[in-house]
């Protein structure tokens, strides 16, 4: 099956709320994004943001240049549903971000929460990492969280790669700058535990 179709299965056949990954607030997220500094004007873009609720408490907390990528439509017509009226306050791409086309120095926070980790294959790597060049200014903030090193080995049923914070900085290469990271133990709607890492770097050139 190809990725998309496995998403969009995913998210035509289970509640937003019922997915392993869901977290009715991302709490670590939201305070990773404030810590920055970024003015509520600042744009951001979330990743692979799916049906996640960080849209929400983004916009309940003054941020008005928002940006979600995924690549399941489905999972973005969750989220436009949820927040009905707001949702026009959003932008939404529906893509692949290995090969979309995004603009260049456009954002300030680049945010992904368990999306990197599906990249397996080197080449995906190297072709998100160009994204995260392309797209985000210069001393703007990438936000990657993953699966730890202690993590699953599987998430929605897909392998996945699992990091240590210096590995997960590692991917992106010296021209970004380690700032802060620190792990989350998920609980998953089902009730077990995931550990996560997430890892704040700061492009560098600004
Ligand atoms: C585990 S879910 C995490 C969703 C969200 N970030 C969260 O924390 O709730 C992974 C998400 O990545 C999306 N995705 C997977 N591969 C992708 C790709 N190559 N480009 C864009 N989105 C992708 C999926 O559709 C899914 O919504």
């Amino acid at each position: 099956m190809q990725s998309r179709d496995h998403w969009e299965k995913v998210y035509t056949t289970k509640a937003a709320d019922a997915v392993s990954w869901f977290q009715p607030h991302a709490h670590v997220s939201l305070e990773l994004i404030k810590a920055t500094g970024a003015a509520h004007d600042a744009a951001i873009i979330d990743v692979g943001g799916g049906a996640s609720t960080l849209v929400d408490d983004l916009l309940a907390n003054g941020y008005t240049d928002l940006t979600v990528l995924d690549l399941s439509a489905a999972a973005l017509a969750a989220a436009r549903s949820r927040l009905g009226a707001r949702a026009a306050d959003v932008k939404w791409i529906a893509a692949d971000i290995t090969r979309a086309d995004l603009p260049a120095n456009r954002y300030d926070i680049w945010h992904d929460r368990a999306v990197f980790h599906f990249l397996t294959a080197a080449e995906e790597r190297a072709a998100y990492v160009q994204a995260v060049f392309r797209a985000v200014k210069p001393g703007g903030h990438v936000i990657v969280a993953s699966f730890a090193e202690d993590g699953p080995e599987q998430c929605s049923g897909l392998p996945v790669m699992r990091y240590r914070a210096d590995q997960l900085h590692d991917e992106f290469g010296a021209a970004f700058t380690l700032l802060r990271h620190q792990k989350e133990a998920h609980h998953t709607p089902s009730g077990t535990v995931q550990q996560f890492v997430y890892c704040c770097c700061r492009r560098m050139g600004c």
